[in-house]
């Protein structure tokens, strides 16, 4: 991309596409030592426009190859969201004997004759690693007349019943299908209507199981995002329900008004998961689209537009009771460290802030507070000028927040500026809060990852300085780390 003034924007440790619009995360899957990123991708506009499968590779989760665009648009419609499985024995039929990956991915077009918007699932398959690919020449494989909105479909080997099971989403419900072939699918369940949230409607599920706590019994989860709505002030944002898969159905742990959010920032959606790490690996790795469909087409980036959030290591764990999601930022982040600063046993009030320069604007910062005063606690990220991020909790109505309010750009849509967070209560009167600061983003992990807040930022000019301030007492820094990263390279 030509480094024009909106590159400032441009991430240091995100990935991005090299020019043009990205949405939603696709394809995603290890295959022969690398890890695939294919992306809802309009390659000639950086605006939302007729979408292709863009492509980028890794061996690390960290640094990305950018491939050449993978799906374009053909006779059936537009290629939507969907995934990628490696069909390890040939149940397709596509590969002569051998393996190979197949993506499965919703066709958009209109209706012929009702004009109405028309969504069915097709095929397409790479017998060379996902360098070039086929699209199935029986396209498409589903579809239901009766539905407008059905897309996004998430397949998996069900290793119990053994056949491939697709999650997929119909407006207001979920849909499991199962099929033998991967092309042939008949319906087995349902799930959905009155349960969570519909401020939207339903898109981009992901099912798949995980231990809890290590201790000897799994659970299910399944993740719905939710469109925006132009009554929410949230905008697209995403769910999960816990719960049992029994090859058929998902079956919710939890009552039907009960919601379960995935993050409480604003910009982190249509996550899915990797499909086929290695079991010894045992991850479950999800990567989300880091903006949201409230003013995505708006934001402040010039010549692309649309980033993704770090991936992330998902498990369940136990809390009060019930079965949650934690999410930590995979392990391979961590080689982008360059500096490290610490301290240790810091006092901090309003009228003694702890105050460092970094004159460096990528930056990793964990922080051990320890709030028993009650008082409340900020974290100011500033840049020169008059750009600030705050990061605050406040034991008094235990609530943790991101404020992006004066962070730089914000008048590009009014829903963009303000304040937003989750209820969390400091264990112990301990805090743990690690914060991943780009140039576009911030992310914040509470308690090991039990509350995430990911947030674009557009900054006028680069964060420069961290601060840690008390409201009104004092808090003390029981540690304080910031480490410099390194850039993994603009595209
Ligand atoms: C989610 C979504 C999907 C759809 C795609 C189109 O952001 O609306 O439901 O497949 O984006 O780009």
């Amino acid at each position: 991309a030509k480094p024009d003034n909106d590159d400032r924007f441009r991430p240091g440790f995100h990935f991005s596409p090299p020019d043009n619009w990205a949405n939603d995360p696709n394809g995603l899957v290890y295959y022969e030592g690398s890890y695939h990123l294919f992306y809802q991708y309009h390659p000639y506009s950086n605006k939302w426009g007729p979408m292709h499968w863009g492509h980028a590779v890794s061996e690390d989760l960290v640094h990305w190859e950018h491939a050449p665009v993978a799906l374009f648009p053909d006779e059936h419609g537009a290629i939507f969201s969907g995934c990628c499985v490696v069909d390890w024995n040939n149940s397709s039929g596509l590969f002569e004997d051998s393996h190979g990956l197949v993506a499965i991915f919703t066709h958009a077009d209109t209706h012929p004759e009702s004009g109405q918007p028309r969504q069915r699932q097709s095929l397409a398959y790479s017998s060379d690693k996902g360098h070039t690919w086929q699209k199935y020449d029986g396209n498409p494989v589903l579809s239901e007349d009766d539905l407008i909105d059905f897309r996004d479909p998430k397949v998996f080997w069900h290793q119990q019943s053994g056949r491939w099971i697709m999650a997929i989403v119909a407006g207001d419900h979920a849909r499991f299908y199962a099929s033998e072939n991967l092309r042939e699918w008949s319906l087995t369940g349902e799930f959905g209507k009155g349960e969570g949230s519909h401020d939207g409607v339903w898109e981009c599920p992901d099912l798949f199981q995980l231990p809890v706590d290590d201790a000897g019994r799994s659970k299910w989860v399944l993740i719905i995002s939710i469109g925006d709505n132009p009554d929410c002030p949230e905008g697209s944002r995403t769910q999960y329900f816990i719960g049992e898969f029994d090859g058929k159905t998902f079956i919710n742990d939890n009552p039907a008004d009960h919601i379960l959010w995935l993050d409480y920032g604003r910009d982190n959606y249509a996550g899915v998961t990797w499909s086929d790490i290695p079991e010894q690996d045992g991850r479950r790795v999800l990567i989300g689209w880091m903006s949201n469909w409230k003013y995505a087409n708006e934001t402040p980036t010039g010549s692309w537009r649309g980033a993704m959030t770090l991936p992330r290591a998902l498990s369940l764990t136990s809390k009060d009771g019930s079965v949650v999601l934690t999410q930590m930022p995979v392990r391979e982040i961590g080689q982008l460290r360059k500096d490290s600063l610490s301290w240790k046993d810091v006092t901090v009030t309003p009228k003694t802030p702890f105050i460092q320069q970094t004159n460096y604007n990528l930056l990793e910062i964990e922080a051990e507070l320890d709030v028993r005063s009650g008082d409340a606690v900020y974290i100011h990220l500033k840049s020169a000028g008059q750009d600030e991020i705050l990061i605050g909790y406040d034991p008094a109505d235990k609530r943790l927040f991101t404020d992006r309010s004066h962070s730089g750009v914000t008048d590009f849509h009014p829903a963009f500026a303000g304040r937003h967070g989750a209820s969390l209560a400091a264990v112990n009167g301990q805090l743990r809060l690690q914060i991943w600061l780009d140039r576009n983003a911030v992310e914040v992990y509470a308690d090991n990852g039990l509350v995430v807040l990911t947030d674009q930022i557009f900054p006028e000019a680069p964060i420069e300085s961290i601060g840690v301030s008390a409201k009104s007492g004092q808090v003390v820094l029981n540690s304080l780390q910031i480490h410099t990263l390194e850039s993994i390279g603009i595209p």
